[in-house]
């Protein structure tokens, strides 16, 4: 995600390659980010952080609390700490890093193709300069929407960030499904990614709700109706609110967990005054 983030600040041109430093602990890693972006990276993550108006949290949520000790010693106030840890709050971000100019962020997977869909909650310390910035930079990976209650944020973090995940299983069954019919799974694979597409495009473009699409193809008798009756009794909308109110409880617990389990640093000044 880091990488799609970097990828989508430079296609933007929001950024100059040499403005932007990386900070990962495998030299193998650094020698690729800097060949395929131009960009320098470094091992430490304090080096990364030291000279930055901005910077990018993108580890594993349970490496906050390493990552934090890393960092929480050289943030200084007038830097803003944009995180897309899943189910990291605030106050677990806060409390790891010392510091309360934050953005918690939650963009998801087509943000590589500058197609996502981020959803983020600044907390009350950052500047309105801040919160430009965050924009313009969740911006460069698609469609942004800033929210004033970080509860969004995880109510998001189940539709939208974990959504492409409901959507390529979609995508697989009917492929699949396309594969026992006969089609050669190439063939099946184009018919699936095609319709999906269109079908987006066609809801987005058009307006209408989803039920007036649906009904303008269901024809009385026919395979349209046959079709949705075999959903509706296999319980499909009930399986995808229970998949999703799963993915928020999840998102819920585990920022209970993380907000549990990280200490404070304690010889760091707090908050940016
Ligand atoms: N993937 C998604 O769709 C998505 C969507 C929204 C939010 N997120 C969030 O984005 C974050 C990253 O997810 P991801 O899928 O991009 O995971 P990832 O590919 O594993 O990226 C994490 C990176 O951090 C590196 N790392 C490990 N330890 C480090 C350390 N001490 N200091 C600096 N870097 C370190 C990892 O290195 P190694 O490769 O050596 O392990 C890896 O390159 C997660 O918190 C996730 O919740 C992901």
């Amino acid at each position: 995600m880091a990488e799609a983030i970097v990828a989508g600040l430079l296609r933007g041109g929001l950024v100059e390659p040499d403005r932007i430093v990386a900070s990962h602990p495998r030299p193998e890693r650094r020698a690729e980010l800097e060949a395929t972006h131009h960009i320098r990276a470094v091992a430490a993550n304090a080096d990364a952080v030291r000279d930055a108006d901005l910077v990018i949290l993108a580890i594993k949520p349970q490496m906050l609390g390493r990552v934090g000790r890393d960092l929480a010693p050289v943030l200084r106030p007038g830097q803003l700490v944009l995180s897309i840890l899943a189910g990291a709050t605030t106050k677990a971000l806060t409390s790891a890093l010392g510091h309360d100019q934050v953005v918690r962020s939650m963009p998801n997977t087509p943000a590589r193709l500058g197609r996502g869909m981020t959803v983020w909650y600044a907390t009350p310390a950052t500047t309105a300069e801040q919160r430009a910035q965050a924009a313009a930079l969740l911006g460069s990976l698609g469609a942004q929407l800033e929210v004033d209650d970080e509860r969004l944020v995880a109510m998001a973090t189940a539709v939208s960030g974990t959504g492409p995940t409901y959507v390529f299983l979609v995508m697989e069954a009917l492929i699949d499904a396309a594969v026992h019919l006969g089609f050669a799974r190439h063939v099946a694979h184009d018919l699936v990614v095609e319709t999906l597409e269109g079908s987006t495009l066609f809801a987005k473009q058009s307006g209408m709700h989803p039920a007036e699409l649906r009904n303008m193809v269901t024809s009385p008798g026919g395979t349209s109706a046959a079709a949705l009756h075999e959903l509706e009794s296999g319980r499909l909308r009930t399986v995808l609110s229970d998949a999703v109110w799963a993915a928020f409880r999840r998102t819920v617990e585990l920022g209970e967990q993380l907000e549990a389990t990280i200490e404070p640093p304690s010889d760091v000044p707090r908050g940016s005054g």
